[in-house]
């Protein structure tokens, strides 16, 4: 009992399950490993003949389960952008994933986006000069959408380019490979803030994690990869056709209703059914373990399942976390403590809801410190730095 209490000894692992997958589609990949290497020699890629001509190639950013997204320049409008590119031969999508899923979400969130605008400019037409500018408005919490295409074989999508990558990455770079208390609660708010508006459109994401989740320049954390995104019904239950996603991450009750067993193999009979449960709590609970990973550098189990105590403890309400976290030697604030817990309850109706997380007193306090900071003085300027040859970049 004793050993199965350790820490983890993967302090962070990559998480993706697609990468076993992945391993099972070699023709694909095998083909974008071609354009990706054609691509970071700077020589022609193949990636090049998908792109509209308006968006000029610069390197692959990474390899997808069904493609790959790259970087380009969207030379119309003078920015750099990623483009995700992805195929559409349903071989490949024997999980009943639709490779339109996500190009479909963004424009569902752009619809409601412009419908709100033209709700407000006719409210507004009413007393003063309508300013409207709806290609400007997106949530800032979600990657912003550019638009979509696609023909018979592919889709392509382009959004927004993160600059500063996944906050999985951020993470491992920091010291002790996690983040303090103020950073991670400010980021913990801003991903919080996105969920609120995917789930007021009805929108379950179910891939939430520190990969899913990019920091743009200037730090603010955006939630990207809608892929496995489902639409709730009146009730906020989400059916699946299968089990998909990262295991250290799902809810509790998405994975058990996966029927899954410990070497990952979905029960077929299952999947056939399809899989049913409450969207926003999963969504929440992937969150919490995320909060957990920023604050702690640790996810704290590989499958939710009960015969692993670590995840009974760590669903076990505050004094059992609070418990496993002090034998790890890992120190973290009760206010932490208090919104992890409420956060990974095991019992998805009882779990805090995206609004509870928006008002508990550790999320205040990290917007607090981040608009304390906001007023600061700005530090005095560095000495002239010389103009170096890569300037003209910032304006993209
Ligand atoms: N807009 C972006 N800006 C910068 N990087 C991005 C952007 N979109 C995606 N990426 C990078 O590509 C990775 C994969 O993107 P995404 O999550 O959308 O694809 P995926 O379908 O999850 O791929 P996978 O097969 O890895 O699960 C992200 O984790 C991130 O590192
Ligand atoms: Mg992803």
């Amino acid at each position: 009992m004793e050993s199965r209490l350790c820490i983890p000894t993967n302090r962070i692992c990559q998480t993706t399950s697609s990468k076993k997958r992945r391993q099972a589609l070699p023709s694909i990949f095998a083909c974008c490993r071609a354009m990706d290497d054609r691509g970071a020699n700077g020589k022609a890629s193949r990636l090049r003949q998908f792109l509209p001509k308006r968006y000029a190639y610069q390197f692959t950013l990474r390899q997808t389960l069904f493609g790959e997204i790259a970087c380009a320049i969207d030379m119309k409008h003078n920015r750099r952008v990623a483009i995700k590119i992805s195929s559409k031969d349903r071989r490949f999508f024997k999980g009943g994933e639709d490779p339109c899923a996500e190009a479909k979400i963004f424009r569902l969130f752009a619809k409601t986006l412009a419908r709100s605008a033209s709700e407000s400019s006719v409210e507004s037409q009413k007393g003063a000069i309508p300013s409207g500018d709806m290609d400007g408005r997106w949530h800032p919490n979600i990657i912003r959408y550019y638009g979509a295409s696609e023909d018979s074989e592919k889709i392509w999508t382009a959004m927004e380019f993160a600059h500063r990558g996944e906050l999985l990455d951020h993470i491992t770079n920091s010291p002790d490979s996690r983040l303090s208390e103020d950073e991670a609660s400010r980021i913990i708010g801003q991903v919080s803030q996105g969920l609120a508006f995917c789930h007021s459109n009805r929108i379950a994401h179910l891939d939430i994690s520190p990969e899913n989740v990019l920091l743009t320049r200037g730090w603010t954390a955006k939630i990207c990869d809608f892929g496995l995104a489902k639409r709730m019904n009146s009730k906020g239950i989400v059916i699946k056709p299968h089990y998909t996603g990262k295991a250290n991450y799902m809810a509790p009750e998405a994975y058990a209703a996966s029927n899954r067993n410990r070497s990952g193999v979905a029960d077929a009979g299952q999947a056939k059914k399809g899989i049913k449960f409450a969207g926003a709590p999963a969504d929440v609970f992937s969150l919490g373990i995320v909060m957990f990973l920023c604050i702690t550098g640790v996810l704290p189990y590989q499958y939710p399942t009960k015969s692993d105590r670590r995840y009974t403890l760590v669903t076990g309400g505050r004094k059992a976390l609070g418990g496993l976290l002090k034998r790890w030697g890992i120190a973290v604030s009760a206010e932490a403590k208090d919104l992890l817990a409420s956060m990974l309850h095991a019992e998805p109706s009882k779990r805090a809801t995206i609004d509870d997380i928006l008002h508990h007193p550790w999320i205040l306090s990290g917007q607090e410190s981040e608009a304390r900071a906001n007023v600061q003085p700005p530090t005095p300027k560095s000495p002239a730095t010389p103009v170096s040859s890569t300037s003209s970049l910032r304006s993209y």
